[in-house]
């Protein structure tokens, strides 16, 4: 049998637990934050080869002193370049299927620099309108006033192994497209 006094300890534990839970949503705001950057899986290494998830932050291309950025190895995935008002970009190589959550991703890690980071607008270079509007979306979503200055399509070659590959000069929103073969992957890796 149930005891009414021990249900009233338990409603009285749940209310204290919802009464504490404005102080520690503090604490867990970040960490749930950063549960939806999971599929960029870090900053590359190379600005001009900017792989499958992985993009360049505008402070450290500022910092190392690049001159260029590109995404490289498109093959249905997106260019996502987030300018400064110098042009000064963070660079995100958005997977294929991750368009909207990741596109939304990258503006959080953008507008937590700073609003300067993001003055200059948002190009973006996707396979098929729908993907480029589902990150651009995302990145709306994320930062609602960013202005999206550019945005193009691109075709890439025949074949397996055709790739396109993008990039932009330092102080420029132009996207420059080239198409060329990939080398296969190594025998063994799963695509
Ligand atoms: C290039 O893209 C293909 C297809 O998505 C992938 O299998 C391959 O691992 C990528 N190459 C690199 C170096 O990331």
């Amino acid at each position: 049998m149930v005891n009414v006094k021990s249900l009233f300890v338990g409603a009285s534990v749940l209310i204290s637990g919802i009464a504490a839970a404005p102080v520690s949503s503090d604490v867990a705001a970040p960490e749930a934050r950063s549960l939806e950057r999971r599929t960029f899986t870090g900053a590359a290494s190379d600005p001009n080869n900017i792989l499958e998830n992985t993009y360049i932050m505008g402070p450290n291309y500022k910092s190392k002193g690049y001159t260029s950025a590109t995404v490289s190895n498109l093959s249905g995935c997106t260019a996502l370049y987030i300018w400064d008002k110098d042009f000064i970009p963070s660079v995100f190589h958005i997977f294929c299927g991750q368009e909207r959550a990741d596109g939304k991703a990258a503006g959080e890690m953008v507008e937590e620099l700073g609003s300067q980071w993001w003055a200059g607008g948002a190009g973006i270079s996707s396979s098929t309108p729908t993907r480029l509007k589902a990150v651009k979306d995302g990145l709306k979503e994320a930062i609602p006033d960013i202005r999206i200055i550019n945005e193009e399509i691109y075709t890439r070659g025949e074949g397996d192994m055709a790739r396109t590959k993008v990039t932009v000069a330092k102080n420029s929103n132009v996207f420059n497209e080239v198409n060329y073969e990939g080398t296969p992957t190594q025998q063994g890796k799963k695509n």
